[in-house]
């Protein structure tokens, strides 16, 4: 199997260097995604799993440690560079939105697909829209969608630009149960079909999906299960509570 993402041993705390003391959220991480692979995460609020992700997708940098995407080390790239790599190999769902206020959720999708092509394909826009069951509304501004709809647009958008790797921070979470599976779906078919999906979630049944899943705890990772069932990942998280 060819791995597209390999963390080593990364910390990151907040706050060291502004007098306060810091705050240790990850701590000495290591862990690998393969290409086709859906790894899904799951643990406590707070134990550090947004985090993580920033961290590994060289959105936010790591305090220690090493990040390798796609053979590069992203921590060595500067500024420009880390952006035109992450809009090469990297699409985010955030657990806010981020979506552009004044553009439609049309828009929205057709800019990502161009920052990250260099063109726009309305067809692909529309598609990507309509596979989340959006096509009615792709004038709308997010102002004028739910949250359960502007998250549906995020996802349009990570789809919609291809990226080898697909970070999903919660992208269920606004969503009623039949949104909300339809979305798994199309993660779930989206890694199987060759590219790489990382899923928090703190849907139980959604992290079943994932063939593989960590276990988070208090910023490292306390368990990985493998192709687990509903149950394995609820006793799993249940046994993270407990030592
Ligand atoms: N910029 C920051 N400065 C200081 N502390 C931070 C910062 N960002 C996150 N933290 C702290 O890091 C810890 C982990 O936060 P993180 O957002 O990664 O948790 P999470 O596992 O995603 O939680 P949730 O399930 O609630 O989304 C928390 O204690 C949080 O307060
Ligand atoms: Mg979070």
């Amino acid at each position: 199997m060819n791995t597209v993402l390999t963390t080593r041993n990364i910390s990151k705390s907040f706050g060291s260097g502004s007098g306060a003391a810091p705050v240790d959220v990850l701590k000495g991480i290591s862990l690998s995604v393969q290409l086709g692979e859906m790894v899904t995460i799951v643990g406590p609020s707070g134990s550090g799993k947004s985090t993580l992700m920033q961290c590994m997708s060289g959105l936010d940098a790591v305090t220690a440690g090493e990040v390798t995407i796609a053979g590069t080390d992203i921590g060595a790239l500067d500024p420009d560079q880390a952006a035109e790599f992450r809009r090469d190999n990297i699409a985010f769902v955030f657990q806010s939105y981020n979506l552009i206020p004044a553009f439609t959720a049309f828009d929205n999708v057709a800019l990502a697909m161009r920052m990250s092509r260099g063109t726009v394909d309305r067809t692909a826009v529309t598609s990507a829209l309509n596979s989340v069951g959006l096509g009615e509304v792709s004038d709308r501004r997010p102002g004028q969608l739910s949250g359960g709809q502007q998250q549906r647009v995020a996802i349009a958008r990570a789809l919609a630009t291809s990226p080898h790797l697909l970070f999903a921070d919660e992208p269920t979470g606004a969503l009623d149960s039949e949104a909300g599976s339809r979305v798994l779906r199309l993660l779930r078919d989206y890694a199987s079909e060759g590219r790489s999906v990382v899923m928090v979630t703190h849907d139980l049944e959604a992290a079943a999906l994932g063939d593989r899943v960590l276990v988070m705890r208090d910023g490292q990772i306390h368990g990985e299960l493998h192709s687990p069932t509903v149950t394995d990942v609820l006793d799993a998280v249940e046994h993270a509570r407990r030592s």
